[in-house]
């Protein structure tokens, strides 16, 4: 069986944690877009682990953890990523394997990322890890695989500096690098994960462009870059929290007023710990957008919706979520494209009672305070998609599964 797990938002929604509970049951976990740019935290048992490239599965001693040909790859932070792994006791060694046709990304494209994202009129506030270079040369038919390290040819065409930075990695990316199509079509019956990064909405042509990244992070992309065909993925989860992010510029229709709802934003932001992984930049926080919502579910095909993060409002007397939007007087109930449009989009909001309950306390989904159902059903209703996952803290542990997706 193959499930795909996408960001169903603007990234963060918490795949990692997603991802890492769901690899119990799988043999095998490709991460099939981004790069460096992704932060996937996995809390087990109090040790917090922040992934950039490596699948979240590598926390299990027997899983096979595979960087997909979608992905962008820094050979550097790669290597630093595995040395922090195996530095906090996690064998790595023969797990992590490297599609061959993975694109790398050189040091002259994270300066050039830098460079031109402060020179644009209106940044777009990229991470500055190089991603949109790197993809941009691989388009332009200009980029180095994985597979290209061993094709002499092509490496004399790199600068020198280029040629030093690759030296100490050439071998080690060579040695774990693997035909993923053909690995997997000979491993038909395992069961596979496919990790999506960034999320729907910061998709190259799904999400809010230009705000968004440069790789495929929407379900789509599971196929292109996890190299099967689309008609081989058997379900595709959408990751939301009950609220939303965004880490960057770029519309984000029901942000928190910074004035009105100062206080609500910091409160969400602290509990939520709503900083980035990667550049630990404060996440910008708003309602929780169903309009959004409903159209990464659509745009994806979403089986199934887990919801993470509801355990934020534990405390709230009641919960908005934005329901429609208001554009200069139109209530439009489906994701605009136009960026102006967005830009001038008025959350119409709707209240839900809140349950004044802590959630950690519920091991089944049927002992939540009536409230906090209502409010998923709502999210299930109005999205017509299954909420079948719902997290209630950022541990391994804190994971209702009301359907498992490994059950067809
Ligand atoms: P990802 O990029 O989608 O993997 O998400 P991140 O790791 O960037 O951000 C999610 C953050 O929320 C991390 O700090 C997680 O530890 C945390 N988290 C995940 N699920 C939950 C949850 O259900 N409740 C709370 N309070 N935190 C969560
Ligand atoms: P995960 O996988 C949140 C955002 C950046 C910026 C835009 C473009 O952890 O959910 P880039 O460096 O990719 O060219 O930046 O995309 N961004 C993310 N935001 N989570 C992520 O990944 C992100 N990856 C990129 O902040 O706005
Ligand atoms: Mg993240």
């Amino acid at each position: 069986m193959k499930i795909v797990v996408i960001g169903a938002q603007w990234g963060d929604e918490g795949k990692g944690k997603i991802v890492d509970y769901l690899a119990n049951e799988a043999q095998i976990i490709v991460r099939y877009a981004g790069g460096a740019n992704a932060g996937h935290t996995i809390v087990i048992g109090g040790e917090q682990y922040a992934l950039h490239l490596i699948p979240s599965g590598i926390f299990y001693p027997d899983k096979i953890a595979i960087l997909g040909a979608g992905m962008v790859i820094d050979p550097k932070a790669l290597f630093d990523e595995i040395k922090m792994l195996e530095d906090r006791g996690i064998e790595t060694k023969g797990r992590v394997l490297i599609s061959d046709r993975a694109h790398i990304v050189l040091p002259k494209y994270i300066q050039i990322d830098k460079e031109r994202d402060a020179a644009r009129k209106k940044p777009i506030g990229t991470t500055g890890r190089g991603i949109g270079i790197t993809y941009s040369m691989k388009c332009d038919r200009d980029g180095i695989r994985i597979a290209d390290l061993a094709w002499k040819e092509k490496m004399d065409e790199l600068d020198q500096a280029d040629l030093d930075f690759l030296a100490p990695y050439t071998d080690k990316l060579l040695e774990m690098s693997v035909d993923l199509g053909t690995y997997l079509m000979h491993r038909k019956n395992t069961q596979v994960l496919f990790e999506g990064a960034q999320g729907t909405l910061l998709d190259l042509d799904l999400g809010t462009y230009p705000y968004v990244s440069s790789g495929m992070s929407c379900a789509a992309g599971a196929a292109v870059g996890g190299c099967i065909g689309p008609r081989a993925i058997d379900k595709v989860l959408g990751v939301f929290k009950a609220y939303s992010t965004r880490v960057g510029n770029g519309p984000l229709p029901s942000e928190f007023d910074p004035t009105a709802e100062d206080e609500l934003c910091r409160f969400v932001r602290e509990t939520g710990r709503e900083y980035g992984v990667t550049t630990g930049r404060p996440r910008r926080c708003g309602y929780l957008d169903l309009v959004s919502l409903r159209y990464a579910c659509l745009s994806n095909s979403i089986d199934s919706l887990v919801m993470t993060h509801l355990d934020v409002y534990d405390t709230f007397e009641e919960i908005k979520a934005c329901v429609a939007y208001n554009i200069n007087g139109k209530i439009v109930e489906t994701f605009p494209a136009s960026v102006e449009d967005l830009n001038n989009a008025k959350p119409v909001l709707r209240t839900f009672p809140g349950w004044k309950k802590s959630l950690a306390d519920a091991l089944t989904y049927e002992e939540f305070p009536v409230a906090a159902m209502e409010y998923v059903e709502f999210i299930a209703r109005y999205c017509e998609t299954p909420v079948d996952i719902v997290s209630v803290g950022y541990d391994r542990k804190a994971t209702i599964i009301r359907k498992s997706p490994w059950v067809l």
